[in-house]
């Protein structure tokens, strides 16, 4: 990045970034929308750390010269990411990018002193641990959600106001069967669509019923817990919900081409997949592993909840097709946005046949009464105004940038090493050579504050885990952190033949 060095108000040296310099970081000017090519190019200028906190950006006015736009786009967007924190407007410096917040972990808050209500709030935000699959809460992009909400909400009937729908807004199933047929190609209508807070309390629900055989009864249902095929390995917390619902997770080994159908359970009465990207190792379900898991869902009358998670997220092709619209009958397409846009939003979906979608209207019903309709709205107009996949492009840009230069340092640093997972998601699996650098690997990632799962421990009940690694969440790792993820896999043995 050009810039010129000049002293700073406190002494300190600063960066002012040079006019020419900022169209460079912004790239081609597009004939129409520049307000908008402004905003999210500076955004993602700043928030990929292209232009380092501490530079000051070039005045109004040098900035509308440089870029050929009007004063009033400059402001604009400006004002844009002062409000979303990424810059700081500074009386007699001008306009500053932000330091932004690098995920500290609860004791370097500590250890750097801070004081005060906010950085117990950040301390107490820390000590949360951050599952591998979070998005880099620094994308969020807050002034569309901000739109969204305001636009949502403006559109919503007074009758929206009371207990909503427990099915969901009648406007988001819309705009969400739109938003799967085009995206997934999923096969779907807003009938067939259910909106819940997330995966979870999808999977909570539908593991409710089909322990009480209220889906997928079978022909005799049998004494004891019904079976469900999961992935070996598989999401922990899918896990635990399936047996907190009472049903009995069963492992299923996967290998290069995804969930060894030719293993599938007959007693199981559903089996939970994720075939577009698996969870953790990060293959795709072969395409005659998905006619064998179809022919084992048909031969039983048997449910397939496929868990789309982190699909959208393809950085090598366009993203792999769903399983659902090839059985619509059998397959339930769970969804949420906890993956692209947020967790914290709780907003998901499922997509399923109508002799599933009303028990589990009823079972959500009986669950919380339906979810926030403000909040719906509020997702119908993101989808609706194309900012949704706005967002998308953005995003997978950004976070092929950063898995390309984590793996690009990882190659050179332990070439022996074979990264799992790398074409989509959040998150990718390291190999390691036993429990000792298992730990270890764990503990510096959590040192250095990334995301991190023992490999190990994503099974599902074996005696002897077979293999040992980390699942390592990369949404947060910036370029300049790569060197620390490496230097602590590095450190724990990565690369070193096991013992
Ligand atoms: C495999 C898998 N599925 C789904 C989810 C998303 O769950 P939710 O939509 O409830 O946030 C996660 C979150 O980490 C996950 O790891």
């Amino acid at each position: 990045m050009q810039g010129q060095v000049v002293p700073g108000s406190l002494g300190q040296m600063t960066t002012r970034l040079a006019p020419d310099a900022l169209l460079l970081a912004l790239g081609p000017r597009p004939a129409r929308d520049v307000g908008r090519w402004l905003q999210d190019g500076l955004r993602a200028a700043v928030v990929e750390g292209r232009v380092p906190a501490g530079t000051v950006l070039p005045s109004g006015r040098d900035a509308a010269v440089a870029l050929g736009v009007s004063r009033g786009t400059v402001t604009t967007a400006v004002d844009v990411l002062v409000g979303e924190g990424l810059l700081v407007s500074r009386p007699r410096s001008g306009v500053v990018v932000a330091a932004l917040p690098a995920a500290p972990s609860a004791r370097s808050a500590v250890l750097l002193g801070e004081a005060g209500p906010g950085a117990a709030r950040a301390a107490a935000a820390a000590a949360r641990p951050v599952s591998v699959g979070t998005p880099d809460p620094a994308l969020f992009p807050r002034a569309a959600w901000a739109r969204a909400v305001r636009d949502g909400v403006r559109g919503l009937a007074d009758a929206d106001l009371g207990y909503p729908d427990p099915q969901g807004l009648p406007a988001l199933r819309a705009a969400l069967a739109e938003h799967l047929r085009r995206s997934r190609g999923a096969h779907v209508s807003a009938h067939d669509v259910v909106v819940v807070s997330g995966v979870a309390q999808a999977l909570a629900l539908l593991a409710r019923l089909l322990a009480d055989g209220r889906v997928a009864p079978g022909p005799d249902p049998g004494p004891g817990p019904v079976t469900v095929a999961v992935e070996d390995p598989s999401s922990r917390g899918a896990l635990e919900l399936l047996r907190d619902a009472g049903t009995r997770p069963v492992g299923v080994p996967v290998d290069a081409d995804g969930l060894r159908t030719d293993l599938l359970p007959g007693d199981a009465r559903a089996a939970l997949v994720t075939p577009a990207h698996q969870f953790p190792l990060g293959v795709v379900l072969a395409p005659a592993r998905r006619r064998a898991l179809l022919a084992w869902a048909a031969a039983g009358d048997r449910l397939v909840l496929e868990d789309d998670y982190d699909a959208e997220l393809r950085y090598d092709r366009r993203p792999v097709a769903s399983v659902q619209p090839l059985d619509p009958e059998r397959v339930v397409l769970l969804g949420s946005v906890s993956k692209l846009l947020s967790p914290a939003l709780r907003l998901g979906w499922v997509v399923a046949p109508p002799r599933v979608v009303g028990p589990l209207v009823e079972a959500k019903r009986h669950a919380d009464l339906g979810t926030s309709a403000p909040e719906q709205a509020a997702l119908a107009a993101l989808l609706g105004s194309g900012a949704y996949q706005r967002h998308l492009r953005r995003a997978r840009v950004v976070y092929q940038r950063r898995r390309r230069a984590l793996l690009a340092a990882l190659g050179e640093a332990l070439p022996g090493v074979t990264v799992g997972g790398v074409a989509a998601g959040l998150h990718l699996v390291v190999p390691l050579p036993g429990p000792a650098a298992e730990d270890a690997a764990v503990d510096g990632l959590r040192a250095v504050g990334v995301p991190v799962e023992p490999l190990s421990r994503t099974g599902v009940e074996r005696a002897e885990p077979t293999e040992h690694g980390v699942v390592v969440g990369t949404a947060r790792v910036r370029e300049p952190d790569v060197a620390r993820v490496v230097d602590a896999l590095r450190a724990a043995g990565a690369g070193r033949l096991p013992a």
